[in-house]
C-alpha cells in the first residue's frame, strides 16, 4: 500500500539556533541549509527575519540557494514582521511565511493582557496580511498544548478561512502527554469544519523528554507535518529530533507513513550541525550518538556477532554509520575478544583464547576501553 508522506519542517536554523552559544554566521547557515535541502527536508525555517539584520540577511541568502525545499521565515502577528519576512523571502522558489500568536489563556493574559476575541482577530488579520505577499501561509497557535481545544478549533477554522495552508499546533512548553497531544490533533481533525483545506503540523518541545513521542502521536492522529531540528537542539531541552522522527516512521511499517528524507545522510548531517554549532551530540543519543550502534557487554556482543538483529533494530548503514562497534571493556566476553582479535589478524584457538582472555580482563580492569593497539601487547603477555 502507498504510504502517506509526512513533511519534514526543519527549524534547526530558527528554533535550534535560539540556543545560547549556538549562534551561526550567515556563511555557516548556508552550509547547513544546503545540506538540509540535500537531505530531503520539505521546508527549511531559515530564521526570524525581523529579529536582527543578520538574521534577515541569512534568510535572503538561504532563499537564493535552496533548490527543492520551501524556505520559511517566522513572524509574530505583526504587520512589520510580515513585511520584513516577505522581503527576505523574495528570492525563494517556494516561500512560506510562518505567522502566529499565543492562544492559551496563560499567553493571552500574561503576554498580551488581552482576551480570546482580540487574539482571534489578530490571528485572522495576520494571516490575511501575509497572504498578500505569498500563497503558502503557516499559522502557529503558540502554546497550543495548553490551549482550550474549543478555542483552538475556532482559531484554526478562522485562519484557514483567512488563507492559512498549514496549522502549526505547538506544544511550546513540552507539557503534553503523548495521548493528550494525539487527542488534541484528532479533536481538530474532527471539529474544524474546513480542516481538509490545511495540513496540521506538530511542533513539540522536549521539556519532559516527550517531543518525539508527541510528534509521532500527532501524525498517527492525522497531522502530516513534523517540525524538528537535527540532534533535537532547540530552546531549553530542545525540539523534536529530526533523525528520531524519520527513523521511527521508517522502522514502523505498520504506520504506513514515511518522509522524503534520505536517511543515509543522517549521521553526517548530525556531525556537521554539531560541529558548526559547537554542540556535542550526547553519546547515547538515539540514531546519531556515538554509542547508538556500540555494544560493550558480553551478552549483547555475543548476540550481535551471531546475528546483528538480536540487539539492533536499525541497520547502521541505513543512517550512514559504517558498522556496529564491538567495544572491548571489562564487561566484554570471549566472543567479542576473539572477534576483535580476528579483525586484526589473530585467529585464536579455544585454548589460546582462554589465556588471552585472562590477560585481557586484568588489562581491562585498569583501562576503561581496550583498543586494537592494546591487543597485540595483551596477546604477547599471554605467552601463547
Ligand atoms: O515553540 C513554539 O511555539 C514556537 C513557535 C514560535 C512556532 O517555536
Ligand atoms: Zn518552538
Amino acid at each position: 500500500m502507498q504510504k502517506d508522506t509526512v513533511k519534514i519542517f526543519d527549524t534547526t536554523l530558527r528554533d535550534g539556533e535560539q540556543v545560547p552559544g549556538c549562534k551561526l554566521e550567515t556563511k555557516q547557515k548556508l552550509v547547513i541549509a544546503e545540506r538540509l535541502d540535500y537531505l530531503g527536508v520539505d521546508i527549511i525555517e531559515a530564521g526570524f527575519p525581523i529579529s536582527s539584520p543578520g538574521d534577515f540577511n541569512s534568510v535572503v541568502e538561504i532563499s537564493k540557494i535552496v533548490k527543492n525545499a520551501s524556505v520559511c521565515g517566522l513572524t509574530r502577528a505583526v504587520k512589520k514582521d510580515i513585511e520584513v519576512a516577505a522581503e527576505s523571502l523574495k528570492n525563494a522558489i517556494k516561500p512560506r511565511i510562518h505567522t502566529g500568536i499565543g492562544t492559551s489563556d496563560s499567553h493571552i493574559k500574561h503576554k498580551f493582557n488581552s482576551n480570546r476575541k482580540d487574539i482571534l482577530e489578530r490571528a485572522i488579520a495576520a494571516v490575511k496580511y501575509a497572504k498578500k505577499f505569498v500563497d503558502d501561509i503557516e499559522f502557529y497557535a503558540e502554546d497550543a498544548g495548553r490551549t482550550d481545544n474549543d478555542f483552538l478549533a475556532l482559531v484554526c477554522e478562522k485562519v484557514i478561512d483567512a488563507g492559512a495552508t498549514v496549522l502549526n499546533i505547538p506544544d511550546t512548553t513540552g507539557y503534553c502527554l503523548p495521548s493528550e497531544y494525539g487527542k488534541k490533533i484528532k479533536y481538530l481533525i474532527n471539529n474544524v469544519p474546513n480542516i481538509d483545506k490545511a495540513i496540521i503540523s506538530c511542533h513539540c518541545h522536549n521539556d519532559l523528554g516527550l517531543a518525539t513521542a508527541n510528534s509521532i502521536e500527532g501524525v498517527i492522529n492525522g497531522a502530516r507535518q513534523v517540525e524538528c531540528t537535527m540532534n533535537g537542539i532547540g530552546e531549553r531541552a530542545g525540539n523534536t529530533s529530526l533523525e528520531e522522527v524519520v527513523m521511527v516512521l521508517r522502522q514502523h511499517n505498520e504506520l504506513n507513513l514515511d518522509t522524503n528524507i534520505n536517511s543515509k545522510l543522517l549521521y553526517d548531517t548530525s556531525q556537521m550541525v554539531s560541529e558548526l554549532m559547537g554542540m556535542i551530540v550526547q553519546p547515547n543519543k538515539a540514531i546519531v550518538g556515538s554509542n547508538a550502534f556500540a555494544h560493550s557487554s558480553g551478552i549483547h556482543q555475543d548476540g550481535v556477532i551471531k546475528n546483528r538483529e538480536t540487539y539492533e533494530i536499525i541497520n547502521p548503514h541505513d543512517v550512514g554509520v559504517n558498522e556496529s562497534a564491538i567495544v572491548l571493556t571489562a564487561r566484554s566476553g570471549r566472543a567479542a575478544l576473539a572477534f576483535r582479535a580476528k579483525n586484526i589478524g589473530y585467529d585464536l584457538t579455544k585454548i589460546q583464547l582462554d589465556k588471552v582472555y585472562n590477560e585481557f580482563l586484568k588489562f581491562a580492569d585498569i583501562k576503561k576501553e581496550v583498543t586494537d593497539n592494546d591487543l597485540p601487547h595483551i596477546i604477547k603477555l599471554s605467552n601463547i
